[in-house]
């Protein structure tokens, strides 16, 4: 379906069905980030099982990153609004993320990363999205990619709106990363002031919007920084409005309906396979640990 479709008056929005307000936490070696979709939230909005937003122009605030510490069971998707952060892993991987650029880490059956900023002052602000994988692929062979902020599809609507479509499809412009299961739609969208964006979107995805500078209306409803709209699952689309510039990013994706299980950086579908993931990183058989001389990490959860 096209933007022009979508603003069509004849299908109908999608209303907010619930506002939710990120909550600091601590992460990493000591890491301030703000957490907005939390756990009690992972079933609601299957498939996404986390965000967090880092924002910050104090190094303490950011300077210790994330050592080295495992995943199994699903996909990391970093989206560095501003700031550095190297990426290494246990698969041999290795980059840089920055300015505007996404990571993109499918863990699969596991491996072992470090974060870590490569700046010592200034700015440092994204987002980290944990997006599940179907249980045929939850031990999949681990999957890497870094896309620079000119390596991501973008375009501009007629209302003046910015869009990077990190993930998905929308306007018949693709995404850099497409995944069959789960359908992911990930755009990062820009609005000068006044404008209005509108996105076509099956009923049943799990949809939410998290706006990060200005304020967006969905629907009625004004959302300022680190605010997160939930939308129903009713409506064919969902329409946002900016009243200043504003900067916003949109999620959906079709839910997997499968069991959630998750032991800190492991989600798999039942507790056995949560224990089956420890036993495996205590055995040292959770990714080959390349990045510290072999030896394995503490565990950091
Ligand atoms: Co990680």
């Amino acid at each position: 379906m096209s933007i022009a479709k979508a603003n069509d008056g004849l299908i109908s929005p999608r209303a907010v069905e619930r506002v939710v307000t990120g909550r600091e936490v601590m992460e990493g070696a000591g890491v301030r980030i703000t957490r907005v979709l939390t756990q009690d939230l992972q079933r609601r909005l299957d498939p996404f099982l986390m965000l967090d937003i880092f924002r910050s122009d104090n190094p303490d605030d950011y300077g210790a990153g994330f050592p080295a510490h495992p995943h199994r069971g699903f996909e990391t998707v970093t989206f560095m609004v501003d700031g550095r952060m190297r990426h290494k892993d246990s698969a041999g991987h290795q980059g840089l993320v920055e300015n505007g650029g996404v990571q993109w880490m499918t863990a699969g059956r596991g491996v072992i990363h470090s974060e870590m900023p490569e700046q010592e002052n200034g700015m440092m602000e994204g987002f980290q999205l944990w997006l599940n994988l179907p249980a045929s692929e939850k031990m999949c062979t681990p999957w890497y990619r870094d896309f620079s902020s000119g390596d991501l599809p973008k375009f501009t609507t007629e209302q003046g709106v910015k869009v990077t479509v990190i993930a998905g499809e929308i306007d018949d412009t693709k995404g850099a990363v497409q995944r069959a299961g789960t359908e992911p739609l990930f755009l990062d969208l820009e609005f000068p002031v006044g404008a209005s964006f509108a996105a076509p979107l099956p009923a049943e995805f799990n949809a939410f919007v998290v706006v990060y500078r200005g304020s967006v209306g969905a629907g009625n409803t004004p959302l300022v920084q680190r605010q997160m709209a939930i939308f129903a699952n009713q409506g064919e689309k969902i329409e946002l409005k900016a009243s200043e510039r504003s900067r916003a990013i949109l999620l959906a994706g079709r839910p997997l309906n499968e069991p959630i299980a998750q032991h800190g950086p492991f989600v798999m579908n039942t507790n056995a396979e949560l224990h089956q993931a420890v036993a495996d990183f205590n055995a040292g058989r959770l990714g080959e640990w390349l990045l510290n001389g072999g030896e394995n990490p503490e565990p950091q959860w």
